[in-house]
């Protein structure tokens, strides 16, 4: 509790170029979460190498991820948006509870396996030990709850697990956090491969909708989505390439997928998927427009990222001192 009020805790890496799953499955619920609860939103860098980056590319997009946060609609003062490389608390908490964490649980993690056959050149300490670093930033803040999309569940229990024990050691240091998932819009799938989750790490273009593509490019895209022959927009597992396309356009327009099949009933494709273009790019431009204004800004940016980094400083060495006291570490003489 921060004021009376619960606390939340979400983050994203600037890997890569955002996607809209990342928009329907994480931003849309942290702006509407945001008034209701105390909210930390980072732009987990240190995550973001444990995959070989560009240095200069990773600032760019370190600093585009933060100016989007903001465009998206979240309030600057209500939340503390700040990059984790900016508060050493999440690797100190990291490495102590890289030792309550168990190499059989993380030989576990389906994203660990995942990225390491993607990268089987490059499989190193940081790519196994990466949940872990993630329930550090978790409970770093005494998060009561996680927003996030259904591909990140797995991290939220092993965090669950490793505060747990801990706290059975020595008494109830950390918060048990609850992740919050979206009624619709928690797995955005492929437009090309509806099995297959929307990634930034997708190789066909056509896959994904970029936060940043235009209003042309979107419709583009949908109109070549991977459809079937049942010639009917019906919310079921036998059509998943149309059920993700409700999926999207109930998320973007926040109505329930019953309301979008009575919506097109008797329709085409053809129509339904010009209607989801029109619906995604009616979110997604409005916060284009805001981020290519905020960037013209660079004083007020670097005014967040210097407010913001010391308030998430003062809570996480809040926690971190309690954890240390409990380890044992010795106190600070002053
Ligand atoms: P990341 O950067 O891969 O994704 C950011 C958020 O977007 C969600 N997401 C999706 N939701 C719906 N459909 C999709 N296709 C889709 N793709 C991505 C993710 O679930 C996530 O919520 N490890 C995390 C970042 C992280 C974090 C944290 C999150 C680090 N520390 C602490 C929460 C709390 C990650 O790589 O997310």
């Amino acid at each position: 509790m921060i004021d009376g009020k619960k606390v939340l805790f979400s983050g994203m890496q600037a890997t890569g170029t955002l996607t809209l799953g990342n928009y329907l499955g994480a931003l849309k619920n942290w702006v509407t979460l945001s008034e209701e609860y105390e909210c930390f939103y980072s732009v987990v860098d240190l995550h973001s190498i444990t995959v070989r980056q560009d240095p200069a590319e990773l600032r760019k997009r370190a600093r585009r991820l933060l100016t989007l946060y903001i465009a998206a609609g979240l309030d600057k003062k209500k939340n503390c948006i700040y990059y984790q490389s900016h508060v050493s608390g999440h690797a100190e908490l990291s490495w102590i509870l890289n030792c309550f964490t168990y190499m059989g649980e993380l030989n576990r993690m389906t994203q660990f396996k995942d990225k390491s056959s993607k990268h089987a050149d490059n499989i190193n300490a940081g790519l196994f030990t990466y949940p872990v670093l993630m329930a550090a930033d978790i409970l770093l803040y005494q998060a009561d709850v996680v927003p996030v999309g259904k591909d990140q569940l797995q991290h939220l229990e092993i965090t669950r697990d490793i505060a747990g024990r801990f706290n059975a050691i020595y008494g109830d240091v950390f918060t048990i956090p609850e992740p919050y998932i979206g009624k619709t819009g928690a797995k955005i799938m492929s437009l090309q491969d509806p099995t297959k989750k929307m990634s930034k790490s997708d190789e066909n273009p056509n896959d994904s909708i970029l936060l940043m593509d235009d209003k042309d490019t979107i419709i583009r895209k949908f109109k070549r989505a991977v459809t079937d022959s049942e010639a009917k927009v019906c919310y079921r597992d036998e059509q998943p390439g149309i059920k993700n396309l409700i999926d999207i356009y109930s998320t973007c327009t926040g109505k329930t997928p019953a309301e979008t099949e009575a919506e097109f009933d008797g329709k085409g494709y053809g129509d339904f998927k010009l209607a989801v273009g029109e619906a995604v790019a009616s979110v997604l431009t409005p916060i284009q427009e805001e981020v290519a204004r905020l960037e013209k800004d660079k004083a007020y940016i670097d005014s967040i990222i210097k407010e913001n980094a010391d308030k998430a400083n003062y809570y996480a060495t809040k926690t971190l001192r309690k954890v240390q006291k409990k380890v044992g570490f010795p106190e600070r003489v002053r």
